[in-house]
């Protein structure tokens, strides 16, 4: 195992899998999202079930956090070995001609996402784990607010201007990071040509079209509270 790790295609290989398990969980985070906008009780439900289900709180929310640090940490550690690995800087690299000016710059691109990441625990992980894990509670519910307190705690975070502003930058940086992203992964993982385009299309419609739905929830929120 140490072995693969210290290989440069086994990084890559490991960065891309751990990508493609975000992919997966931010899928499913924007489904269960985007029902507060169509559905509140549904919503509410949704929340209530993931919030409060062993399984979920106990083996995916662990796995999901791992993936995160796992990701974070393995992408600094290959942008490191990569500038390291050209100690002499090519003679001439200013431009598309070596590189895409995203490829070059996913580091910055994924400190904007980890950034936004400590912002949204704050608003949303950290009180979470404090009411059921500190306080002890596990009812959903809250005073002044009928039924489940998920989507009435979630509209309230949309109120002021700044932080949907931060929010929908934060949003516009995941999109350019799942951009080169994707063609990165497919890249790692070794792809054939032919199905190599089709599953770019993919990935660039999942780029654009993830990031934008987290945008018209935000802008809903704030516009309709
Ligand atoms: C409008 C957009 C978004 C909304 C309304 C939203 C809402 C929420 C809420 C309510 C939680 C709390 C879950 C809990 O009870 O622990 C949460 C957790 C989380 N969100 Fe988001 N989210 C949004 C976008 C994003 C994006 C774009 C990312 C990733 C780049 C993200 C990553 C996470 C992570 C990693 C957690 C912790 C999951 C857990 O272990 O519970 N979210 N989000």
């Amino acid at each position: 195992m140490g072995g693969f790790f210290k290989s440069s295609i086994g990084r890559k290989v490991a960065m891309a899998l751990s990508a493609f398990f975000l992919m997966f969980f931010l899928l499913q985070h924007f489904a269960i999202n985007i029902l507060s906008v169509f559905s509140p009780e549904l919503f509410n439900e949704v929340s209530h079930f993931m919030g409060t289900n062993p399984l979920v709180q106990f083996a995916l929310q662990p796995v999901l956090i791992f993936g995160v640090v796992f990701h974070f940490i393995m992408g600094f550690v290959l942008e490191i070995k990569n500038k390291n690995a050209r100690k002499i800087a090519y003679v001439k690299n200013n431009g598309a001609a070596n590189s895409s000016w995203m490829s070059r710059n996913m580091i910055y691109s994924g400190l904007a996402i980890l950034a936004f990441i400590v912002l949204h625990f704050i608003d949303f992980w950290f009180p979470e784990i404090n009411t059921k894990y500190i306080q002890g509670d596990w009812s959903g519910t809250i005073e002044g607010v009928e039924g489940f307190r998920y989507y009435e705690e979630l509209t309230h975070k949309f109120v002021s201007p700044i932080r949907v502003g931060a929010y929908v930058l934060a949003f516009v940086f995941l999109a350019l990071h799942l951009l080169h992203g994707f063609t990165a992964a497919f890249q790692s993982m070794g792809a054939s040509t032919i199905r190599k385009k089709r599953l770019q299309s993919i990935g660039k419609a999942y780029s654009i079209i993830i990031p934008l739905g987290f945008i018209f929830i935000a802008l809903y929120h704030h516009f309709n509270h």
